[in-house]
């Protein structure tokens, strides 16, 4: 069933009349557009794509299905809704503001329902389409990963890496990051979301590199945690716990398991290790259109996973005043399993200088 015969049967079901969608992950989801303003409506008999001048002919390229419909200053949204007809439409309780709300109502009398989100469940399965994008994004974000083996070397600033590591994806076809990177060293390691600083970056140093791209509209993400030189055996030990529990809960991923029976594996193996305290976040999440999506692998989303859904495995030890280790990949759950899409090595590196 495609797209929008889809939305029409969650619509109907919902007693709606029409559905339409602001946010422009989903905005492009329904419709192709990838404008930064305008609303796709949908209703049971047409489509339509609600903006203003600027996007007319691109409206008439990208969304052949729908029909181009003109706001502006003088003509709102709600004044659109109103002269369709419409009398029960959903709207992105998500997404859409209490003041957004009020300017719609101000010209639109008819029932807004909220949609809960209806759309973000049937993105979690990607269409063979999305998930070659998605694998594309994440090969850009594996060659640049390689290439910068080569770049890093101490003295560096975190700074200065992270430029080099946006430079990198944008010459292989990136559109952007698909969120500002993390590239954090030595006793940085230990922020889990430690953004680049003006910190050099130093021989034994452990460096973690958490970044991803963003390709014709699909992210990537993936974490490697390097040494800078010769490893400490404090951090070897410390790489060698987390490389087994991302490795574990990889094994169990497959369709029918548990989100939150994926996420124990790992948690329990560091745990077990002594660092249970230190691993204060979730095991992964999903990732397509935005970078983080549901479900997630954490201790409470009880999702089941199935074929189609592109999720991280990403556990990590922190430890203040030493530093910390993450490694991330991307792992489609398939028909009978999983397939890694990230291809970089997952050993220990100790780059040599
Ligand atoms: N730091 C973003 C992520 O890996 O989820
Ligand atoms: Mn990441
Ligand atoms: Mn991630």
């Amino acid at each position: 069933m495609n797209t929008l015969d889809r939305i029409r049967e969650e619509l109907k079901e919902m007693g709606l009349e029409g559905g339409f969608f602001y946010k422009p992950e989903n905005r492009f989801y329904v419709s192709g557009f990838t404008g930064s303003a305008g609303y796709a409506l949908v209703t049971m008999d047409k489509a339509y794509l609600i903006t203003d001048f600027r996007y007319f002919s691109q409206v008439g390229e990208q969304c052949p299905d729908f029909e181009l419909k003109e706001i502006s200053t003088q003509i709102s949204f709600g004044q659109v809704l109103s002269e369709l007809g419409l009398k029960k439409v959903g709207f992105e309780d998500d997404f859409m503001t209490i003041e957004d709300m009020e300017v719609l109502k101000s010209k639109f009398s008819g029932e807004l329902v909220p949609m809960k989100r209806f759309i973000e469940e049937i993105r979690q399965i990607k269409r063979e389409d999305e998930i070659e994008l998605v694998r594309k994004a994440q090969n850009i974000a594996d060659d640049t990963f390689s290439y910068m083996l080569d770049f890093i070397k101490p003295g560096m600033t975190e700074r200065e890496v992270h430029l080099e590591l946006v430079n990198q994806m944008t010459r292989r076809g990136a559109d952007g990051e698909s969120f500002t990177a993390i590239v954090a060293s030595g006793e940085r390691g230990a922020l889990p979301h430690g953004r680049a600083s003006d910190k050099v970056i130093e021989k034994g140093d452990f460096l973690t590199l958490d970044f991803g791209c963003i390709y014709k509209g699909y992210c990537s993400d993936m974490t490697r945690t390097i040494s800078v030189g010769k490893a400490s055996d404090e951090l070897k030990e410390i790489y060698e716990i987390v490389l087994r529990a991302q490795k574990a809960a990889l094994e169990a991923i497959k369709p029918g398991a548990v989100c939150s029976d994926i996420d124990g594996v790992a948690r329990g193996i560091i745990s077990e290790a002594g660092y249970g305290d230190n691993f204060g976040h979730g095991l992964g999440h999903s990732i397509g259109l935005e970078v983080h999506e549901n479900p997630r692998f954490n201790q409470v989303d009880n999702s089941i996973l199935k074929p189609g859904m592109i999720m991280t495995d990403e556990p990590g030890i922190y430890i203040p005043g030493l530093g910390g280790v993450r490694i991330e990949d991307l792992v489609l759950v398939t028909e009978d399993g999983y397939e890694v899409l990230s291809k970089s090595d997952k050993e220990l590196i100790e780059l040599e200088f």
